[in-house]
């Protein structure tokens, strides 16, 4: 019960890894709120799940992307769960586009979504800790791609590199009022996102061949590395990237 007394907010938790990391840190004792976009069925039975393990949860409606929105939500959770502790930034949309044929509607929500939301909810969330003098941690899920070109598909890499440099300079300058700020990269882990990698064995088997651990990742590999961020563990850990993703970024071979 790494988190028992804890309060979390995590946006996206109703599917893939914001699920797997509300219901990891609902086995862990904490209180969870959860954002979703807009499927009622799946955040009303991650709720039900959650709350199975004995922790107050919540479900409420957002889309990140739209910034003057962000207020109300973040007030709602606090109004749900008491003044929160942890903030997860989960929801990402990525959308394939030959950049030479990319429009600016497509690259706007893409950064809407994986990097100005992050940006203007954590600033809410900053902004309450700071004033309450209450340390805290915003835990960024962000992606390889932060590092590792994925060509076709630039705007989500531009985001995921934003997000990166986001993540270490809030550590520098939310680390004056205990609050700690860092992100988890994952390589490729079996949630809808990839539902189209999953069914296409053209691409799924060399995928596979170039983790070395020779298999894609879970929710659960996610869920538990922001579990140990989010606990006490980890309070001496700000400004960083845990690369969660079977050895796949780094993995050269020359020939
Ligand atoms: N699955 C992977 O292989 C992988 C790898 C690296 C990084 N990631 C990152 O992990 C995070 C979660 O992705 P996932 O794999 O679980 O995908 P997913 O598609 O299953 O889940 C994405 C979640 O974000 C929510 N979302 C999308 N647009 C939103 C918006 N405008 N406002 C609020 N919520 C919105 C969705 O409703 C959903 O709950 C994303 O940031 C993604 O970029 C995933």
């Amino acid at each position: 019960m790494r988190l028992k007394g804890k309060h979390a907010l995590i946006t996206g938790g109703d599917q893939g890894i914001g699920r797997g990391i509300a219901l990891r840190f609902a086995q862990e004792g904490a209180d969870v709120a959860i954002g979703f976009l807009s499927n009622d069925d799946h955040a009303k039975s991650a709720v039900e799940e959650m709350r199975s393990h004995g922790v107050n949860a919540a479900a409420l409606q957002i889309d990140v992307s739209n910034i003057g929105a962000l207020a109300k939500f973040y007030a709602d959770a606090t109004r749900a769960l008491g003044p929160l502790d942890v903030l997860v930034n989960n929801a990402g949309i990525e959308k394939r586009d030959e950049f030479l044929k990319s429009t600016e509607d497509d690259f706007d929500s893409v950064i809407a979504v994986n990097l100005k939301g992050p940006y203007f909810l954590s600033q809410l969330f900053a902004r309450d800790l700071a004033e309450a003098k209450r340390p805290g941690k915003i835990i960024n899920i962000s992606s390889v791609h932060e590092e590792l070109p994925f060509p076709n598909f630039a705007s989500y890499c531009a985001a995921k590199g934003g997000l990166k440099m986001l993540c270490r300079n809030l550590a520098i300058e939310l680390a004056p009022y205990g609050i700690t700020v860092n992100n988890i990269a994952p390589g490729a882990i079996k949630t809808p996102i990839n539902d189209k990698l999953l069914h296409d064995p053209s691409k799924l088997k060399p995928l596979l061949e170039h983790i070395p651990l020779k298999r894609m990742g879970t929710t659960d590999d996610v869920a538990g590395c922001a579990a140990f961020l989010a606990s006490s563990d980890a309070d001496y850990i700000t400004g960083t990237t845990l690369v969660v993703d079977g050895g796949l970024l780094f993995n050269y071979h020359e020939q």
